[in-house]
């Protein structure tokens, strides 16, 4: 646990309206709401989302605290019935005793050295998306990306079983990603789970055909036969058969509804959240050709015009850079928060239970006092030998504490071979024009980044 040497002495905000508070600010433009917060009121703000009493950081050592103590002392905030709905009962909406047995079996199918054998499909993803570009194109990045995405997170998962359903069970992921953005976004998310919308019936249909191929694959392993250890001594070794594989401490597996909610969880959890990295890394590259220099120069000197492999993950230290620093200035999960308990105390502070306590990436990342040129893609900042180290806590893309992101090294690894095998032959050139993100679940781009597709020649 880390408790924090540094005060915690809330300020009041803005002034809200009766009943909703500051909710209409926040709502339309909730980057620039939070980051006024923070330059007009300073570290610890109070405010209100609707009728709830909120708090705001932006101070690293609360943030490092608060995501030390969420597990223990804040309950989640509860983001939608279609979220849960997608998700159902998994480790990302789980609280204690039955958080940690489920964290505790899903955490060693996707630990680095189970990366290491999905690094293979990763490259093999990137490259079938590059042998249909040809010099000229027109492309829609985050569209690109995301298919790149979702078909490396489908094959880790079920390995080669979807064949022809793979396209549905895509379809049916996005159409629930949709919906689950839509209702984030509108007054949707406070209806109960008995009302029906019609964005809501779409979500219903596309969860059925998930939920029909998902179970259809589970039951087609079970028939196989459970393996014992890491699920490839079953001639398999994708998260499927590693999900099935996994017992806690008293010997137990997951039954096959839970394999199911940890299966689609990280599949929703790890498919866009890396495809919107990419997209942004490719907005930030195309504006700072040295740094596109710099990279080129690395995927020769490194790989020689060969594809990546996870060997030379550790040694293209300048594409890391890169994908750190998009993910510095782009975080594409932008808020996080948690509901104090009773008793949640911070920076020596005694939270009231019920506060929602909020910390943004977004704005703790450009914020100048941790970052100098706050605001500049600037890669060299993360060379070992920086003049400017980074505090602790200042940089969190992945959350922090025991509900830091599962997939973390995942993603990362998945960035770093998904650029280097594109880049290696392509550039994405985009128009020199600013580009707003849009806060939704995720940071996106407010409108499509279509880049012309230029050979490298390499
Ligand atoms: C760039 C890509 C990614 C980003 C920015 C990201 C970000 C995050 C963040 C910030 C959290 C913590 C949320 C919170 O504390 O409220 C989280 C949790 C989680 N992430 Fe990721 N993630 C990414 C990729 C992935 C991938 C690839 C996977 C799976 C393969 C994954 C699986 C999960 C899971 C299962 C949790 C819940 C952990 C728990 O509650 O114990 N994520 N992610």
């Amino acid at each position: 646990m880390t408790t924090c040497s540094v005060p915690l002495t809330p300020v009041p905000g803005p002034r809200g309206l009766p009943v909703l508070g500051n909710l209409p600010e926040f709502g339309r433009d909730p980057l620039a709401f939070l980051t006024r917060l923070r330059d007009e009121f300073g570290d610890a703000v109070r405010w209100s989302l609707g009728p709830r009493p909120s708090l705001f950081l932006s101070h690293p050592e609360h943030i490092a605290e608060l995501l030390g103590a969420r597990e223990r002392a804040y309950d989640i905030l509860d983001i939608g019935w279609a979220f849960k709905r997608v998700v159902g009962q998994s480790v990302i909406m789980s609280k204690g005793e039955d958080w940690r047995r489920k964290r505790s079996l899903v955490q060693p199918t996707v630990r680095p050295r189970q990366v290491r054998a999905y690094a293979a499909t990763m490259v093999d993803c990137a490259r079938s998306a590059a042998d249909g570009w040809r010099d000229g194109d027109r492309v829609d990045v985050r569209h690109q990306m995301a298919l790149i995405t979702q078909r490396v997170v489908l094959r880790c998962l079920f390995g080669n079983d979807l064949g022809d359903r793979t396209r549905a069970l895509a379809d049916a992921m996005n159409v629930a990603e949709q919906v689950i953005g839509a209702e984030l976004r509108g007054m949707s998310l406070f209806l109960p789970g008995w009302v029906t919308t019609p964005a809501r019936q779409r979500l219903r249909a596309a969860v059925s055909t998930i939920d029909a191929e998902v179970h259809r694959l589970i039951r087609a392993r079970l028939r196989e036969g459970r393996p014992q250890g890491g699920g490839a001594e079953a001639g398999r070794d994708d998260l499927l058969s590693r999900l099935l594989a996994a017992r806690d401490e008293q010997g137990r597996p997951l039954s096959p509804r839970e394999v199911r909610d940890e299966a689609v969880t990280l599949w929703a959890a790890g498919h866009e959240t890396t495809s919107t990295a990419l997209t942004w890394t490719w907005h930030l590259l195309s504006a700072s050709p040295s740094a596109r220099d710099r990279l080129e120069t690395e995927l020769d000197r490194v790989l020689g015009g060969r594809p990546p492999t996870i060997d030379d993950h550790d040694r293209l230290t300048w594409t890391q850079q890169i994908v750190k620093e998009a993910l510095r200035l782009y975080p594409p999960a932008w808020l996080l928060a948690g509901v104090a308990r009773e008793g949640a105390t911070l920076g020596g502070t005694r939270l009231p239970a019920g506060t929602v306590v909020w910390c943004s990436p977004w704005t703790t990342h450009r914020d100048p006092r941790w970052f100098p040129r706050s605001t500049e893609f600037r890669p060299e900042r993360w060379d070992g030998d920086s003049p400017d180290p980074v505090p602790d806590h200042a940089w969190y893309p992945f959350g922090g504490g025991q509900r830091t992101c599962l997939g973390a090294r995942f993603a990362q690894v998945e960035a770093v071979l998904v650029l280097a095998t594109l880049a290696q032959r392509f550039r994405l050139d985009l128009p020199p024009t600013p580009v707003t993100p849009r806060a939704a679940l995720l940071l996106q781009p407010s409108a499509p980044l279509l880049a012309t597709v230029r050979a490298t020649g390499r």
